[in-house]
């Protein structure tokens, strides 16, 4: 066995028996899409299957291209899931599923990793369940706390009290791997400004056309509470933002001045490699997870809303103290963060030497075009 096959194994065996919780006997759905669609990449499916026979399931992969109205008429995938113990979704359609309730009941598992350089990283192999421990330690922080205030280097400037999360329930119906955000923070409670660069870009809930588009210079939205204020920037970005905004809220027939929810990334394994412009697609689905991007959920009162903001470096300051500070998540100033970093020798050691890449171009800034 080579190097790349035994990280990918490990990668693939925690997400199956640590995130999934497959054994022995039972039976598992891989829904993969078609790598030709460009989200997923080539023999993915096929390592993550293999290691699941190897762990003693009986395996079904089916290969769908990617349809962006499949999550509105997922009747055959709900009912292609209904005799297997478990399904793992390597397809989008299993994000644009997320916060549905349709898949509640299930909880099937949507995979983040692309790739199988993805899986095989830090980011898939770091431990599902220390994953999981430092999203609540995040959660119970920001619920407790008295004073939140988010900034960055272009100028965002947000401040709040308390994270006034919903009381119950879980943030979405499926599973996540590898976890890697915290869970939304309500926009209610907070107000300020948001300085956007390089783009507005979709959320992976529906896929409108286009969707993207590109900001020349640093947009300011404003907001207070879940509504959006105002814009301002250059004459040019404004004009395109508002009629972006627009576009897609009649499109769908949304409500397009929300500002429902923000949170961060917390897994220091997510490296994405690639410029965000090369696919904004795939970026969106694959970078956010990384703790040098925070995002707002906006447009349509729903997480994760259809348009997100995207922050580069972020400092959240928790009652004054920098968990975020200028990209780099320190988890050891949570409650409980040391204890945790200290049982999980991974993820303590992937904290001390965090990924960097999150699809910046050479410019240092978030760019439309690759
Ligand atoms: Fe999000």
């Amino acid at each position: 066995m080579t190097q790349i096959a035994s990280n990918l194994r490990l990668g693939a065996e925690n997400l199956l028996m640590n995130c999934a919780g497959v054994r022995s006997g039972q039976s598992l759905l891989v829904i993969a899409e078609d790598p030709a669609c460009g989200m997923y990449g080539e023999g993915l499916a096929d390592a993550i299957a293999d290691v699941a026979r190897d762990l003693g399931c009986d395996v079904t992969v089916t290969v769908l291209p990617f349809d962006p109205g499949q999550a509105d008429n997922s009747d055959d995938i709900l009912a292609s899931m209904e005799p297997h113990d478990q399904t793992v979704f390597l397809h989008r359609v299993g994000d644009q599923l997320r916060f549905s309730s349709v898949l509640a009941s299930k909880r099937p598992i949507v995979c983040y990793a692309l790739d199988r350089e993805m899986l095989a990283s830090g980011f898939g192999q770091t431990d599902h369940d220390a994953m999981i421990e430092l999203k609540n330690l995040v959660n119970r922080a920001l619920a407790g706390a008295q004073d939140i205030h988010l900034t960055c280097p272009l100028g965002t400037d947000v401040r709040g009290g308390r994270a006034q999360f919903p009381n119950s329930g879980s943030d979405t119906s499926v599973v996540r791997f590898p976890q890697s955000v915290f869970t939304p923070v309500p926009g209610s409670g907070f107000r300020g400004t948001v300085a956007q660069a390089g783009f507005l870009v979709g959320t992976g809930s529906n896929y409108y056309d286009p969707y993207g588009v590109e900001l020349r210079d640093t947009l300011f939205i404003a907001f207070e509470d879940e509504r959006i204020t105002g814009f301002d920037g250059s004459a040019e970005d404004v004009a395109a933002a508002r009629k972006h905004y627009c576009h897609v809220a009649d499109q769908l027939g949304i409500d397009p001045w929300v500002m429902h929810s923000w949170h961060a990334g917390i897994h220091p394994g997510c490296a994405f490699k690639d410029s965000a412009g090369a696919s904004l697609e795939r970026w969106s689905g694959g970078a956010f997870g990384n703790p040098r991007l925070l995002h707002f959920h906006t447009c349509g009162n729903y997480a994760p809303g259809e348009i997100s903001l995207n922050i580069v470096d972020p400092t959240v300051l928790i009652d004054g103290v920098p968990v975020w500070q200028e990209g780099r998540f320190f988890p050891g100033r949570l409650a409980g963060g040391e204890e945790l970093l200290d049982r999980y020798e991974q993820l303590g050691a992937l904290f001390r030497a965090p990924a960097q890449e999150i699809g910046l171009s050479a410019n240092g800034r978030l760019q439309f075009e690759a």
